[in-house]
């Protein structure tokens, strides 16, 4: 009994990496790589099925601790389970990856979906920020929030997701220099066009610009983690996409929009 309750106390003094969306393309990179690198996971999707493959694939593979915790984002109840069972343990890094988009025209979107994006992408996100930083502000240390490329522009045919990325984007920078005192060192990983299960659900189709610009996940992960090492506050993953994010940055707003436009009508 003695010793059952030893091993409890010495598995919550661990200190956790907790990652949204684990399951999917970008999210189980972030889990590969962290694992690889020692770290005792706290893994979030909606599929326990999916999440306990991942598991018993890591566990193989590296001597760390995989914690699985089901919640879907957009159900309330179901988010409250999860931040109880979060008090539990001592995290010391967030990851907020789990986010979808949706392409398509704003007046013939289903406003469901545009609620439940603006849930999981921004309310949830933000939610785990400050849950980490209030009730975990003894072992929280570093912060990634999954932005993307469309944190920088509007998109025409995906409006609300690219506002939803911008929002991520502002609030991570901002979020960066009020923890920079405590030591937190907070950043939003922007990525381009990667080959996971995004697109499919989005209903959309990379063009052959995006095609040239795709980085990996994996690869998308070790710039985020070289880019937090080196405490930048924005990592944009691949040298053409931070030749576009630059590019675009010196263009009229007006210009801009019109080929944001050009680009994203041809995506169906
Ligand atoms: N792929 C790209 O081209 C691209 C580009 C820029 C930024 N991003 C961003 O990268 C992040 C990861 O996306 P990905 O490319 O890896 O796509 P993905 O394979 O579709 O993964 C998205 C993850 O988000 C989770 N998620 C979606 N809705 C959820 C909900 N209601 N509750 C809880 N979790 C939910 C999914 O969980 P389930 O596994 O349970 O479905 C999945 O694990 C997203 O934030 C996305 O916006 C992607």
């Amino acid at each position: 009994m003695n010793c059952l309750k030893d091993t409890i106390k010495v598995v919550m003094k661990m200190k956790w990496t907790l990652i949204t969306g684990a399951a999917g393309g970008l999210g189980q990179a972030f889990c590969r790589q962290y694992a690889a690198s020692g770290c005792n996971l706290l893994v979030q999707g909606r599929s326990f099925e999916q999440l306990n493959t991942l598991k018993i694939e890591l566990m193989k593979e590296y001597s760390v601790r995989i914690e699985i915790c089901v919640c879907d984002f957009t159900n309330n109840e179901s988010f409250k389970e999860f931040s109880e069972f979060l008090g539990k343990y001592h995290i010391e890094r967030l990851i907020c990856n789990a986010g979808f988009g949706s392409y398509g025209l704003f007046a013939e979107a289903d406003a469901n979906q545009m609620i439940q994006m603006h849930q999981v992408n921004m309310d949830v996100l933000m939610k785990l920020n400050h849950l980490v930083v209030c009730n975990h502000a003894e072992s929280i240390k570093e912060i990634i929030n999954v932005a993307s490329t469309a944190s920088f522009q509007p998109g025409p045919w995906m409006s609300v997701y690219y506002a939803t990325k911008a929002y991520v984007l502002s609030f991570s920078q901002a979020l960066s220099i009020e923890l920079k005192s405590k030591g937190i060192r907070v950043c939003a990983l922007c990525c381009g066009p990667m080959e996971t299960g995004f697109s499919k659900r989005a209903q959309l189709k990379h063009t052959w610009m995006q095609k040239m610009v795709m980085v990996t996940p994996d690869y998308a992960v070790k710039c985020a983690m070289k880019g937090l090492k080196k405490g930048k506050s924005i990592v944009v993953p691949g040298f053409m996409n931070r030749m576009l994010v630059s590019f675009s940055s010196f263009m009229p707003s007006s210009l801009r929009l019109s080929m944001m436009s050009l680009i994203q009508s041809r995506r169906k």
